[in-house]
């Protein structure tokens, strides 16, 4: 897909999912570049008046930069106390499946948004098409957020898993990529991924990997910006 095209569906279908918002939500805001156009269209709808009295939960810096950027308002899951929740939750993918299981972490910030998702009463996931697949791990790997003094023992112990692990490294930085927590990143490649929720269990379990970017039963909904007839626009998987 030409990159304009990729970038026109990620517009649309974040769009889409920012116009799901109502007032006096809290939402739960997500990372990447299909997130981000999101939040930008909830800052405008603030803008006009459209949209009255939401607050944001971020689930990285990249997140709360773009919501000062663009005027929402940003809260804490501690400003949640015991009975406020958070209503929607907006975030991207690196693959969705056909039962809707995710791979997240190409932006290194799945441990935050596993967190603020998971705790959504509706989590919409927003895609372009490129990203629907018929197995998880065919076309990403799966991303392990993972203690700095603890990457060469996870690396030995994905490997045993029949993974092949790749230190994340920075782009215009030399050196690893350093996520919001201060943590590394193992980008670990499975031939194959028959049970996802097992492997996900198994990966947390191993000392030192903070999450993982396996995200198992944990979205409700999926907009897919997609071209059909030659004209762009948006799919729900429900
Ligand atoms: C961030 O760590 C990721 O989980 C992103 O949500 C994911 O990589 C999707 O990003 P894009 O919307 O930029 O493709």
């Amino acid at each position: 897909m030409n990159p304009d095209l990729t970038k026109q569906l990620k517009q649309q279908v974040g769009l889409a999912a920012a116009q799901r918002v109502t007032s006096g939500m809290v939402v739960g805001l997500g990372t990447g570049s299909t997130a981000a156009f999101a939040i930008a269209e909830l800052g405008r709808r603030l803008g006009t008046g459209e949209l009255q009295n939401i607050r944001g939960i971020p689930t990285s810096f990249q997140a709360s930069v773009l919501a000062k950027k663009h005027g929402v308002p940003l809260m804490t899951l501690d400003d949640l106390g015991d009975t406020e929740e958070i209503h929607v939750a907006i975030d991207g993918a690196d693959e969705v499946d056909p039962v809707k299981n995710l791979i997240k972490g190409g932006g290194a910030a799945h441990t935050r948004e596993k967190v603020v998702d998971s705790l959504a009463r509706e989590f919409i996931v927003v895609v372009d098409s490129s990203k629907l697949v018929e197995k998880l791990g065919s076309t990403f790997p799966v991303p392990l957020e993972v203690l700095p003094m603890a990457v060469t023992p996870v690396t030995r112990a994905v490997k045993a898993l029949g993974g092949e692990p790749e230190l994340r490294m920075g782009v215009k930085k030399d050196g690893p990529v350093i996520t919001d927590q201060g943590n590394m990143v193992l980008d670990v490649k499975f031939a194959d991924i028959p049970d996802p929720a097992g492997l996900e269990k198994t990966l947390n379990n191993l000392p030192g990997v903070v999450e993982n970017g396996l995200f198992v039963g944990v979205a409700h909904t999926i907009l897919v910006g997609e071209v059909v007839a030659g004209v762009p626009q948006v799919r729900e998987i429900l």
